[in-house]
């Protein structure tokens, strides 16, 4: 089995010559697919850092990737099919695409990753339905493989993801999704073992919690369950939508997309199809916050408003001017300073947890005192030290932080525990007086799509040594 230490360049061409007719064929194409082999990178980039000069305007214009929350899920749902599937607009320079790629390489599908986010994956000889501690730890995400593998296969077992630096975030609604559907699950020796020889049955699934992921690892379940399940209570988040539109793509039967009660009715088998992911909402409001923040000016490129849905009330009452062109949004900021906004993160469509510490940031430098709560996780305020090692003065007591705007932060060395907090860092750095440097800038490519290349084309000063 290749596991994500070993050189698998030769292993990946082999997967290409198997697709050859399912992709472009000109050498430069060729020469696009990506190497899955992450672990040298993985050493050179935890030594790597960030430095931002400060008393910069972010300015020019964004290429929005496909939506890294989108992606992931979408594929983990190509287990659910032995054909081949083609995925448009990955965003496949982020490492986390990359490890669920090596994850699922591992169970057995076949994989073509193109830089230009070009995808075809296929689950059509699928050895293994185990899911390794070594490459479920690295990235939570990879829980939602065991929905599709119990389904598909009657039995999955997938390593208990742990922890991380936000919050305990435990797995037991997705857990109760399977259950309810028929599923016997137990825990041993830090896996989660799910069974239904026989198959999933449809089920009314009422989530205590609205759960992004839960609701997710459900759905594809229930895709290939007997009869219908109803999810109440699930999460209403675009990606999720666009899940559902992937499935129903596929061939699945699925109906409330965007609201609280999703129906799905389940089918013998899916097929294969060709899908685009939508942009990353959470890129977007990052850069969108980014302009108004340093008094700069953002093309966001081909993304919707909608898209970015509460952020945009809470940028305008910040100050902002936001312009519709075609399908890109402009962004800028029409008050001379910036306007002290509270906020409170709550499940879509609320204001969304992803952009609490890029919104923190911009709040440090506002003429005035501001409140940030945070409903999602326990512990999302990881960088509020290191936005005080810069100047900010923020106060926090529970889940709720009190933010007294400055008129200048100070570059410092800094260092981030979640890629939220690293961007949310990045942005202080343009903005400081003197140099920014970011450690630990691992978290930053988990998340951000090319972000020296494209902040620099903006005219920032950065760079990564
Ligand atoms: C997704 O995480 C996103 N991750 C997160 O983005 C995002 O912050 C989160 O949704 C909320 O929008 C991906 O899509 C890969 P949840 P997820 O299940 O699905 C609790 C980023 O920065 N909960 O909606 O794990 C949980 O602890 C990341 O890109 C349970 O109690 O989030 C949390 O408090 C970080 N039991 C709340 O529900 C469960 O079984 C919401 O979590 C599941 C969740």
């Amino acid at each position: 089995m290749p596991t994500g230490q070993e050189n698998i360049w030769g292993k990946e061409m082999l997967h290409y010559q198997e697709l050859k007719d399912l992709l472009p064929q000109t050498k430069e194409e060729t020469a696009k697919i990506i190497n899955l082999d992450q672990s040298a990178e993985i050493k050179s980039s935890e030594l790597s850092k960030i430095v931002v000069k400060g008393n910069q305007s972010l300015n020019g214009k964004i290429q929005i990737s496909g939506a890294k929350n989108s992606a992931l899920k979408l594929m983990c749902a190509c287990l659910l099919t032995d054909q081949p599937m083609q995925i448009t607009n990955m965003p496949t320079a982020l490492r986390d695409i990359k490890t669920l790629a090596i994850l699922l390489r591992h169970l057995g599908m076949t994989i073509a990753m193109r830089d230009d986010g070009v995808c075809i994956f296929r689950a059509g000889d699928i050895k293994s339905t185990c899911a390794p501690y070594d490459l479920v730890r690295k990235m939570r995400a990879s829980v939602l493989v065991l929905g599709p593998l119990l389904t598909r296969f009657g039995d999955a077992k997938v390593s208990l993801p742990g922890g991380c630096a936000i919050g305990s975030r435990p797995v037991d609604l997705h857990i109760l999704g399977l259950e309810k559907m028929g599923a016997k699950i137990s825990i041993e020796e830090g896996y989660i073992h799910a069974s239904a020889p026989n198959g999933l049955k449809g089920a009314e699934i009422d989530f205590p919690v609205v759960s992004v992921g839960a609701t997710e690892n459900t759905m594809m379940a229930a895709t290939l369950a007997k009869g219908t399940t109803i999810i109440k209570n699930a999460a209403k988040e675009p990606e999720i939508s666009d899940l559902g539109n992937m499935l129903i793509s596929m061939g699945a039967k699925i109906q409330g997309l965007g609201t609280d009660t999703i129906t799905i009715t389940g089918v013998e088998k899916l097929g294969g199809s060709t899908f685009s992911v939508i942009p990353d909402r959470i890129e977007a409001g990052t850069w969108a916050i980014g302009a108004v923040m340093t008094n700069g000016k953002v093309e966001l490129e081909n993304i919707p408003k909608s898209l970015l849905g509460n952020l945009i009330d809470k940028l305008i009452l910040a100050g902002a001017e936001i312009v519709e062109n075609g399908k890109n949004l402009v962004i800028s900021r029409k008050s001379d300073h910036i306007i002290p906004v509270d906020i409170t993160t709550e499940a879509h469509p609320g204001f969304p947890t992803d952009l609490q510490a890029q919104f923190m940031s911009m709040m440090t430098v506002a003429n005035g005192t501001s409140t940030i709560t945070e409903t999602i996780f326990e512990n999302r305020f990881m960088h509020v030290p290191e936005l005080a090692r810069m100047g900010a003065k923020i106060s926090t007591s529970g889940n709720k932080a009190t933010i007294e705007g400055t008129e200048q932060l100070k570059g410092a060395e800094v260092m981030a525990t979640d890629l939220r907090a690293s961007v949310a860092l990045v942005l202080a750095g343009m903005v400081a007086d003197g140099t920014t440097t970011i450690n630990r800038i691992y978290h930053l490519e988990r998340g951000y799509e090319n972000i020296v290349q494209k902040l620099a084309a903006c005219d920032v000063d950065i760079e990564k040594i």
